[in-house]
């Protein structure tokens, strides 16, 4: 089965949603979800998205935040180039109809009404959002415009397994090389199609599920970035995975986030004994320091007294404007039985955002031509070592509107996909063994964890790249005999992941933003990325 469109999006949250409006009234535009269409992390964002909205921010105030939290690493350009479309990128929101908190304030002088509020690393409030389930509003704004488009096509329960390139063409062509689409599994009809399209837009989000604990919905699995590494993208800087301090710990609760906003709107952080440790690790920002400082503080406090998580307090607040600001949270909470009006909240840190990802420029353009990446998965410079809160929202915005304008402007030169090979299954068989997805799954998220987590060595990170290396081998044999699945294309993308985490903290002699070794405990002089440049694409193929 062969589709062909102008524009074909890999993923459904913030990034691929606005590109596709932007692209809409001039292509034929695919946009494909693994699961349902709001299945990323976007449905899950709280605390909001940071603007300069107000009269007393400044662009240079919130650029200069970005940079200090990156720990030298961020691309100047790049925070400015997003920094300064924050405002633009969160009117075109509200003109699409998402509601955002207001203060019940006189408005500001600018005509700004909006409640803002405040997160680690941000000298000011600046956080828009739409009371504690930022995300759900904006995710569902942009489902029901990009449905009521004609020229948007959404398929759901359809996995992109890999991006079409000129070794895939039924007429091998010597030019440079180009995508032209993405090979899709669809779950529906269990079957392979192959999406044609001029120019193809992964945005795909994260890869945090690579940990045994993350704050992430099941699909941030990294597909996007292994797919990309597959089709010889260059990846930067994966080794900066973000932990984020406060995830609920309850035996019920799978996976849920208390936000950032929490501790912005007062709350404290108690240890043992109920001592406000963060003031011993950082007296000035204490609660409020980014986030690396905070959740290696939260590690280093649950070693030292053995305990299995810390707490966090907001119970000296109102109760009133507890229940009235983070409302979702204290219904779950509520639900578990702790109220958080009168209970502190038990918290561990958990897997949360992958800073390093697909390179890309300011055109979101990869370096492979017709190919795009934008949000989670793509390594713009925004965020160095260390994303700031609130900045991955904005990004996914600004991103998805620069790729779409790249690729508007180059319309008239992008001539019609080449013609790619179809997938061939006549060479596999059905598994028979299940168990080794499974199990494999589980080993690697669990010393992924214990390895290559919130504290590094070099001793844990070679261990975990034996491991990787094996299960390396293990998954692309298996891939080889056996017809493909949801999971095993979850799997062989985590263990890429995983691998490309590995070799880049291997690379990193130096402690920096939240790549931290025990055994270089400092920083280096020099601030430099880590980009691994794949140097072998014959992986294996399916197709004829
Ligand atoms: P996602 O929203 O993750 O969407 C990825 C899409 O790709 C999904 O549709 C998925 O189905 C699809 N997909 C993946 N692989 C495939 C495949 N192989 N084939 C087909 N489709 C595929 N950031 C903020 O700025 N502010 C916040 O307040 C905030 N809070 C957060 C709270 C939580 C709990 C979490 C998890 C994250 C939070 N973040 C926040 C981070 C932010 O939500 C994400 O970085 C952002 O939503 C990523 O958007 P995205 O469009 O790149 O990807
Ligand atoms: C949060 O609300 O704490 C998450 C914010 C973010 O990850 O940007």
């Amino acid at each position: 089965m062969r589709r062909t469109y102008d524009v074909v999006i890999v993923g459904s949250g913030a990034a691929g949603l606005t590109a596709a409006l932007k692209l809409a009234p001039h292509q034929r535009v695919a946009v494909l979800s693994k699961g349902e269409i709001s299945g990323g992390s976007t449905r899950w964002a709280q605390g909001g998205i940071a603007a300069v909205l107000e009269a007393t921010d400044s662009i240079e105030s919130h650029i200069n935040d970005t940079l200090v939290a990156g720990a030298g690493l961020c691309d100047k350009q790049a925070v400015q180039f997003v920094v300064e479309r924050g405002r633009d990128a969160i009117e075109s929101l509200i003109s699409l109809g998402v509601e955002f908190d207001k203060s019940g304030e006189n408005a500001h002088e600018d005509g700004y009404d909006y409640h803002l509020t405040r997160e680690g690393g941000h000298s000011h409030r600046r956080i828009i959002h739409a009371a504690d389930a930022t995300g759900k509003a904006v995710q569902k704004t942009l489902n029901e415009r990009v449905l009521a488009e004609p020229n948007i096509d959404v398929f759901e329960n359809h996995v992109a397994i890999d991006v079409i390139t000129n070794r895939h063409l039924k007429n091998k062509a010597s030019y440079t090389d180009q995508a032209h689409g993405v090979y899709v599994m669809n779950l529906n009809k269990d079957r392979v199609e192959t999406f044609a399209a001029r120019s193809t837009i992964i945005a795909t989000g994260g890869a945090s599920r690579v940990y045994l604990y993350s704050s992430n919905p099941d699909a941030s699995t990294g597909d996007g970035i292994a797919m990309a590494w597959r089709a010889g993208c260059k990846v930067t800087n994966m080794e900066f995975n973000q932990f984020h301090p406060t995830c609920l710990y309850h035996p019920e609760a799978k996976t849920f986030l208390i936000t950032e906003a929490m501790r912005g709107e007062g709350a404290y952080l108690r240890g043992v004994g109920g001592e406000r440790f963060m003031l011993r690790y950082d007296s000035d920002r204490a609660e409020l320091a980014p986030r690396d400082v905070v959740a290696r503080a939260i590690d280093s406090e649950m070693k030292r007294t053995g305990v299995d998580n810390v707490w966090l307090d907001i119970t000296h607040k109102n109760a009133d404007f507890v229940i009235s600001h983070f409302p979702n949270i204290y219904r779950h909470c509520l639900g578990l039985g702790i109220d958080i009006t009168k209970d502190m909240i038990p918290v561990v840190p958990a897997a949360h955002y992958t800073c390093g990802g697909i390179d890309v420029n300011l055109d979101a353009a990869t370096d492979l031509d017709r190919l795009y990446a934008i949000g989670e998965c793509a390594h713009t410079g925004l965020h160095g070592a260390n994303r700031m809160a609130s900045n991955s929202l904005l990004e996914c915005l600004v991103m998805g509107n620069a790729a779409a304008d790249d690729i508007l402007a180059r319309e008239d030169n992008m001539p019609p996909p080449a013609i790619a090979r179809d997938w061939d299954e006549s060479k596999v068989t059905n598994s028979d063994e299940e168990v080794v997805v499974s199990h494999n799954w589980r080993e690697l998220r669990r010393f992924m964890w214990d390895y290559v987590g919130i504290v590094r060595t070099d001793k844990r990170l070679a261990r975990a790249k034996r491991r990787v290396d094996l299960l390396l081998s293990e998954i692309q044999e298996y891939y080889g005999n056996f017809r493909v699945t949801g999971d095993l294309l979850e799997l062989r993308n985590l263990v890429t992941v995983a691998d490309l985490i590995v070799r880049s903290a291997q690379k990193r002699s130096e402690s920096r933003g939240l790549h931290y070794t025990a055994d270089y405990p400092l920083l280096g002089e020099d601030a430099r990325e880590t980009t691994l440049i794949p140097f072998n694409r014959s992986v294996t193929d399916r197709v004829e």
